[in-house]
């Protein structure tokens, strides 16, 4: 069976299913289709579907000129019946893994997923997960439902993981150029997942088990997710003494060996740091270990819009002012710059708790027009346009995301207070007195 798919997949005559066609599963798209692939993406959402179909794109960074030319090149198609699952020689899942309420993996979209691929299994087909996830889900989760269609792993059908490690909104590095971690639950797996990511990944790295590959990730998550929280806690400190952070992380980063900077903010936001750590915390309590540092690095990340808050009510104090009853204008919801994805923004929870004492907020982000629904949050507001005279309306300036779009001197200019999360301001040469930096 392995020797007939790796044919396949040599001659570009497999056919790949991307299964999740959102900020992970739409660049993949794209890459296996400019590697010559034929790629059908399957998605639960018709509306996104219906988008893809018609060559619009509902993702910022992908642009709709690049979703035409895939669907016009004929190598691409999208669909919300499952049961063409069955089409695909290489099925790669890029569903959502979010946390439950009690903060414990959620596995129900991934499951979903491969209950379906189970339905239409057959011979010589090869299955990767690239959500992220805890290390034992490919074999501990996935394999028990896919062998339930009485085919063998390895012999039959291939398992492999294969984390995505995509930067929305980076520059210098893309979906091809990032090298890409797979581990295979057997041998065959692994050859034929490393075969399928060199058609349209530059660098492939194969590692010796789906564990190995899904640590590797959380590993790199809870990286970011601890060094934040460390530099988060470091500006509180150094706030009190009245040193600027910022200014020691860019001395720090000069030294040429032993350090990475990390910056601090507002808080954590997007769809993995906040959230990734937790799955291996729930996997630890299994071992009898209780993971410290990424409960620590929790409890300080969480604890920064308050923070924040507490630093924007200070400087309108020392204004004569108080928050309840001042507008606050607060400039960018987006969870990082450039980006147009507000999951786990901080600047929804920093909306929140402004309005909470009595603030008056309203929010500009370009790339965020409006708010929608989420599972935790339900703003209903609008971007409001960001003009001079729109900027002296407001009692403070809160920068919670720093947008390449913004004129920060601009801002600075004809606001009257500017309290500033990101160091968005450091270039800014006139009126730095109305700068408060938090
Ligand atoms: N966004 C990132 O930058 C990023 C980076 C690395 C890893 N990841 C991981 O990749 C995974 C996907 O994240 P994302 O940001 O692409 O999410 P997303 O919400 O943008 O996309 C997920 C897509 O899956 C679809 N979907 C949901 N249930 C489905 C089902 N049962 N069958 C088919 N489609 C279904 C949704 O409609 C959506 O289009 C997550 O595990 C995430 O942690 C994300």
């Amino acid at each position: 069976m392995i020797r007939t798919l790796l044919k396949k997949i040599e001659s570009d005559k497999a056919v790949v299913g991307v299964i999740g066609l959102g900020y992970v599963g739409l660049p993949l798209v794209r890459e296996f289709t400019r590697g010559g692939l034929c790629v059908i993406g399957f998605d639960v959402d018709a509306a996104k579907v219906k988008a893809l179909t018609a060559g619009r794109s509902y993702i910022e960074h992908i642009p709709s000129r690049t979703v035409k030319d895939m669907v016009r090149s004929g190598r691409f198609e999208a669909t919300t019946d499952f049961a063409r699952l069955g089409e695909g020689d290489c099925l790669l899942i890029c569903v959502p893994t979010p946390l439950t309420k009690q903060r414990e993996p959620d596995m129900t979209y991934v499951e979903a997923t491969v209950h379906s691929i189970a339905a239409t299994l057959r011979k010589g087909q090869l299955v990767v997960l690239e959500s992220t996830t805890y290390p034992g889900t490919s074999r501990e989760v996935m394999l028990p439902i896919l062998e339930q269609a009485g085919l063998k792993v390895g012999r039959d059908f291939f398992l492999a993981y294969s984390p995505e490690r995509e930067d929305p909104g980076r520059k210098d590095y893309s979906t091809r150029t990032i090298p890409k971690v797979v581990g295979g639950h057997d041998k065959p797996s692994l050859s034929a997942a490393v075969a399928l990511y060199e058609k349209a990944i530059e660098t492939v790295v194969p590692v010796s088990s789906t564990a190995a590959a899904e640590a590797c990730k959380i590993l790199e998550n809870t990286y970011r997710c601890v060094n934040i929280a460390l530099v988060n806690e470091l500006k509180m400190l150094f706030d009190r003494m009245g040193i600027d952070v910022w200014e020691v992380i860019a001395a720090a980063a000069t030294k040429p060996f032993g350090f990475q900077p990390f910056y601090p903010g507002p808080g954590l936001g997007g769809h993995c740091i906040p959230i990734d750590p937790f799955y291996l915390s729930w996997k630890a309590r299994q071992y009898d270990l209780s993971t410290r540092f990424i409960e620590l690095a929790g409890e300080v990340n969480v604890s920064m819009p308050r923070f924040v808050v507490a630093k924007v009510m200070e400087a309108l104090n020392a204004k004569g002012k108080a928050l309840k009853g001042s507008r606050i204008l607060l400039l960018g919801l987006a969870y990082k710059k450039d980006v147009d994805d507000v999951r786990e923004s901080p600047s929804l929870t920093l909306i929140e708790l402004l309005q909470s004492h009595g603030g008056k907020v309203d929010y500009n982000d370009p790339h965020v027009p409006r708010t929608h629904r989420m599972r935790e949050h339900d703003l209903k507001m609008k971007s409001v346009p960001l003009t001079a005279a729109a900027l002296r309306k407001y009692d403070a300036v809160l920068i919670s995301t720093d947008h390449s779009a913004y004129d920060y001197q601009f801002v600075v200019d004809h606001a009257r207070l500017v309290v500033d999360t990101r160091n968005a301001t450091a270039s800014v040469r006139r009126g730095r007195r109305r700068i408060v930096k938090a």
